[in-house]
Parts: structure tokens; C-alpha cells; sequence
């Protein structure tokens, strides 16, 4: 397969700070080119220093001076459900408070919608979601909340992504209210059971509305026990002991963190556990947004992610999360789109993603501007020119 060199790259973020300038975490480099081989990034430098046969032998297409980056990393996702919460969305505007029972909503919409409705639903995410730059996506179960219908949900969500997340304890379905227990007993028995062979990774929404923390552990133990890693929901509508329970269990990642005390922050600043903000949630329910400088300034690994769902957040585009991270949660545009990119792929314990040095996947994003502040600096315009995945044009 022929290589492909890109050239006159103005602005280059690697994401490898061996590449860039000192204490620079997104390694960039000025006037640069790139080579893909076989899928993958075989060389990067400035372009004055291609070597001749590199260029003799590669097929040579010009980025005109615009700036290159890494395909966002989208690491919380549910896109497999039926049905609209639009209404939900209009009556939060006027003033309703977000709830998590709206879920159940969207569970018998889900419920009662076909495998090639719920599918071709979820191959025009991916395709939006490309469109927009996102190059690896995570999928999560939770609509289904049967052994049936979640095994139905993860069985197509692995159609799409190898990322997949058994998210069975989303909340208590109708059928089993005032009994979460004995429907915990069917998600770490049956249900488990059915999903564990097509997921990656174990979730639970740890919140006051869905299940406790002794309730989360259970149902994150049990996924381990099954091979499946943890990931957590929590502090996203109030203060709780979910983060620490993350971090506890060496979890990948807890996601939300818009309610943090001075203890979960200092969990987390001595972790491997990424705090992954989501502020199209924060958007879309008028809550404050997460404090991302605190968190940063504590040493903390901070990811941003859409958390694409039908009722706390409906945007697919990490360029708008961006722009809502750079205005409303104290991130400078480098840090937002390292959160974007290497942040994600660490909350999915990555490292073939998020980076463009030598060895990493190619997927990367040629944006229609010089630099990647105009994320933040132009939001809501359609500002990615092309996009490849695994080394092919996707866009
Ligand atoms: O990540 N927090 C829990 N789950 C989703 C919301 C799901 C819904 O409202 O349908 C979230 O925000
Ligand atoms: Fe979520």
C-alpha cells in the first residue's frame, strides 16, 4: 500500500511532549508533514526534514498551512435508544430541574424499537460523529435494563466500537420499583452474564435517584470478577462517595465530576482514574459546570467526552464541547483539545489513539483553520476540513 505524506501542515499537535516545545503536553510542531503507513502515523517531523525518498515514494497531498490534530477521542457515548426527549429538553429550558427518572423513558422507547431501527440510528451517530472529527467513540448499554434487551443494546453498540459499556445499573426499571436490589440481583447474575462477552467495560450510575455506593461497588466487583474494567458515573447532581469509590477500584475513568469536595480531588490527583467532564450535560440542564482548573491545577488527568444521550446531553460534537470547556470551565484551548484527544484515550486506557507519533493509529483531523483556538474561538461553525481513520479519508 502507498504511503501518504502530508505536507505544509502549519500547525501539528502530536500530543507527544518529546515533540514540542518544553512543558508543552500537546507537542506541536510548526510547518510540519506526516507520514501514513499501513494505517498507522511511520514518521513525523518539520518539513524541511523529509527525507528525499520519503517524498519520491509517497503520494504527497498539501494541508495548505492548517493545522493537524489527533481524532477526538469520544470516550462516554449512549447512542443506542429509541425514541426523543425533546419535550424534556423545551421544559428544562423553562425552568424543570434535570431528573434521572426521564431514563425510564427512553427504556420503553428503547424496548419497544426493532435491532434495525435502534442500528441504523446508531450508524448515523458514527457518521455524524465522524463528520465532526471523533475518531474512536465509546458505547454504553442502559436503555434496555432487561437480560435481553441490554444484551440486545451491547451486542449493537460492538457493531460499531470495540468500546463497549455494560451500563445495567443505569437506573431501576419500573418493572422492579422499590426493589433495586433484586434488580441488581439480575444485572451481576443473567444480565452480566449475556453482556460480558460483548463489552469491555463495567458502569454505574453512582447518584441519589439511581444506586448507592455499596450498591455500585456490587455491580462493579461483579463486572471485574467477569473481565470486564470499571468506569463510573457520579457527582453529577450532587455531592456523593462515588468518585472515591472509582478511584478506589483503579477505575479508568469517572465521569461527571461536576460536584467535587477537596477529598475527591485529592483521590483523584493520586490516581490513575481520569475525571472525565461532560459539559453539554451542564449545557442542556442549566447545572454549574465542573471545575476543570481545579482539577488540572491538582494534578488531576482530565478528559472532556459528549456523553451523547437523549435526555442530559444531545450534541455529538466535541468541537462544541470544546468551546464549552474553554468558556465555562477554565481550560486553556491546548488543554480542552489534549482532553479531547489524549485525554479520552486515557480514560480508556489507550495509547494507540489520541497522539500522532510514530506507531499511533492514523486518525487525525485537518481543521479549515491555522491553529485549534478557533474551536473555542469560532464555536458552532464547521470548522474540520478532513478526517482520517486508520489512515483512510473518511471525510
Ligand atoms: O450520563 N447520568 C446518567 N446517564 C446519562 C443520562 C441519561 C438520560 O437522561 O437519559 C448521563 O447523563
Ligand atoms: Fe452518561
Amino acid at each position: 500500500m502507498t504511503a501518504a505524506l502530508l505536507s505544509d501542515i502549519g500547525l501539528l499537535v502530536t500530543n507527544d511532549p518529546r515533540l514540542g516545545g518544553a512543558g508543552e503536553k500537546t507537542g506541536e510542531l510548526r510547518d510540519a508533514a506526516l507520514l501514513i503507513q499501513d494505517g498507522r502515523v511511520a514518521w513525523v517531523g518539520a518539513s524541511s526534514e523529509i527525507p528525499a525518498a520519503m517524498l519520491d515514494s509517497a503520494d504527497v497531498t498539501s494541508m495548505r498551512g492548517s493545522a493537524v490534530i489527533p481524532g477526538f477521542v469520544d470516550s462516554h457515548s449512549h447512542l443506542v435508544f429509541g425514541g426523543d426527549r425533546s419535550a424534556e429538553f423545551e421544559a428544562r429550558m423553562a425552568g424543570r430541574p434535570y431528573e434521572a427518572g426521564g431514563i425510564r423513558s427512553t427504556v420503553a422507547a428503547t424496548r419497544a424499537a426493532t435491532d434495525n431501527e435502534l442500528l441504523a440510528r446508531l450508524h448515523g451517530f458514527v457518521e455524524e460523529m465522524i463528520a465532526q472529527g471523533t475518531t474512536t467513540i465509546e458505547v454504553k448499554s442502559g436503555y434496555g435494563l432487561s437480560a435481553a434487551d441490554e444484551a440486545r443494546l451491547v451486542r449493537l453498540a460492538a457493531m460499531v466500537t470495540d468500546e463497549v459499556t455494560f451500563l445495567g445499573a443505569h437506573v431501576v426499571p419500573a418493572e422492579f420499583a422499590g426493589r433495586a436490589d433484586d434488580y441488581l440481583d439480575l444485572v451481576v447474575g443473567e444480565m452480566l452474564t449475556a453482556c460480558a462477552p460483548h463489552s469491555r467495560w463495567i458502569d454505574v450510575f453512582c447518584e441519589t435517584g439511581a444506586f448507592t455506593v455499596e450498591q455500585s461497588k456490587r455491580v462493579l466487583e461483579a463486572g471485574m470478577a467477569a473481565g470486564l474494567s470499571p468506569r463510573v458515573h457520579a457527582s453529577q447532581l450532587g455531592p456523593g462517595a462515588g468518585v472515591r469509590l472509582a478511584v478506589e477500584l483503579g477505575a479508568a475513568s469517572v465521569d461527571h465530576c461536576t460536584y467535587l469536595d477537596d477529598e475527591d480531588v485529592a483521590a483523584l490527583s493520586g490516581s490513575e482514574t481520569v475525571a472525565t467532564l461532560l459539559p453539554g450535560v451542564e449545557f442542556s440542564t442549566r447545572q454549574p459546570y465542573p471545575n476543570a482548573r481545579r482539577l488540572i491545577d491538582a494534578g488531576v488527568t482530565v478528559a472532556i467526552a459528549c456523553d451523547t444521550n437523549p435526555g442530559s446531553s444531545f450534541t455529538s460534537s466535541m468541537p462544541f464541547c470544546i468551546a464549552l470547556a474553554v468558556r465555562e470551565m477554565g481550560m486553556t484551548p491546548a488543554e480542552a483539545v489534549w482532553a479531547a484527544t489524549a485525554g479520552g484515550a486515557q480514560a480508556l486506557r489507550r495509547t494507540d489513539v489520541g497522539r500522532l507519533s510514530p506507531g499511533a493509529r492514523a486518525d487525525l483531523v485537518q481543521l479549515k483553520t491555522p491553529s485549534y483556538v478557533h474551536l473555542a474561538y469560532r464555536p458552532g461553525v464547521p470548522l474540520i476540513s478532513r478526517v482520517w481513520k486508520d489512515g483512510i479519508p473518511r471525510v
